[in-house]
């Protein structure tokens, strides 16, 4: 029989933010591919989930804005599996519809912290792991915020520290590839969970009511649909050209490839995942 490329077979990755929404649906992806997942998130699931396949989905309560937490967690992934093949850093939060002049030095700090230091303090603790492997995947959960100015504009803080991320994307792929690590992002347009219940405490659709929830904006979606619209889903006025709502799940196959063998030879790349919303020119 050949290799399954996809098979994650025992190895093992880290889901930051794996409790919910985006992360939910990466967490299950590699689950079913038989992976050891860790979640790796400072809040808890609002369901009960067990593993999907042969491996073991561990909950290990981290929050990526401590250092000190970040360490814990991968000296206890280490301890119980000896290894980490894949990192996906998925935590990450804008403030909605903030503009510039409305936003607070507190708003501008966390932001900047949680996406960016957070991504580069678990990246920095993960690769050290993996430099010693000699191989090893890292995939950065960005935004489409990040690639279009109409997608930013409502929140160009969060726009811009994940524009740093493809920036630091790239520039790791470049001194981490003759280590044998790769490292991709993943640019999500606008990503909707199919209930309420699959978020976390700690999710933006829980903290932020701006945005409704989960099944509001599906029956939004549904309504729009319904009335021959094209479609209006809560913050945007349009559908992108494949007009529908893009599901977790969609950001969890890009992941899965990006992680796999199947990719061994893609590294500091972007993949927008977002019903071709942004086209690269
Ligand atoms: N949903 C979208 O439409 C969309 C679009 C583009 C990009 N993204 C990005 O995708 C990623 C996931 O988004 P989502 O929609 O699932 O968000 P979400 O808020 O629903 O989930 C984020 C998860 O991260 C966890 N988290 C937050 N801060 C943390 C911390 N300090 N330490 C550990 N865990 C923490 C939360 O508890 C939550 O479970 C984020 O990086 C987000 O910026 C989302």
């Amino acid at each position: 029989m050949e290799r399954d490329d996809l098979d994650f077979t025992g190895k093992v990755v880290i889901v930051t933010g794996g409790n919910g929404g985006i992360g939910q649906g990466i967490v299950d992806v590699f689950s079913e591919r038989n992976a050891h997942v860790v979640v790796a998130d400072f809040a808890a699931s609002l369901n009960s989930r067990g593993s999907l396949g042969t491996g073991e989905l561990v909950d290990i309560r981290t929050d990526i804005t401590d250092r000190k937490s970040i360490d814990a967690m991968v000296a206890q992934v280490i301890a119980r599996f000896g290894r980490i093949d894949a990192l996906i850093n998925n935590a990450g939060r804008g403030e909605g519809m903030k503009r510039l002049p409305d936003v607070t030095q507190d708003t501008i700090d966390w932001i900047l912290d949680l996406n960016i230091n957070g991504t580069v303090n678990m990246t920095q603790a993960v690769v050290a792991e993996m430099r010693r492997a000699g191989s090893g995947s890292v995939v950065n959960i960005t935004s489409a915020a990040a690639l279009s100015g109409p997608a930013g504009k409502n929140d160009p803080l969060y726009a811009g520290a994940k524009g740093f991320l493809h920036a630091f994307t790239k520039a790791l792929a470049a001194d981490l590839g003759p280590a044998g690590i790769r490292v991709n992002s993943v640019a999500p347009g606008w990503i909707v969970p199919e209930s309420n219940e699959a978020t976390s405490q700690g999710s933006f659709w829980n903290v932020m009511p701006i945005m409704g929830k989960p099944d509001q904006a599906n029956a939004a979606h549904e309504e729009a649909l319904a009335s021959g619209f094209g479609g209006a889903p809560t913050n945007q006025s349009d559908l992108p050209p494949l007009r529908k709502l893009g599901r977790p799940r969609d950001i969890g196959y890009a992941c899965l490839y990006f992680a796999s063998d199947a990719a061994a030879y893609s590294t500091g790349q972007v993949l927008a995942v977002g019903g071709g919303g942004y086209m690269p020119g």
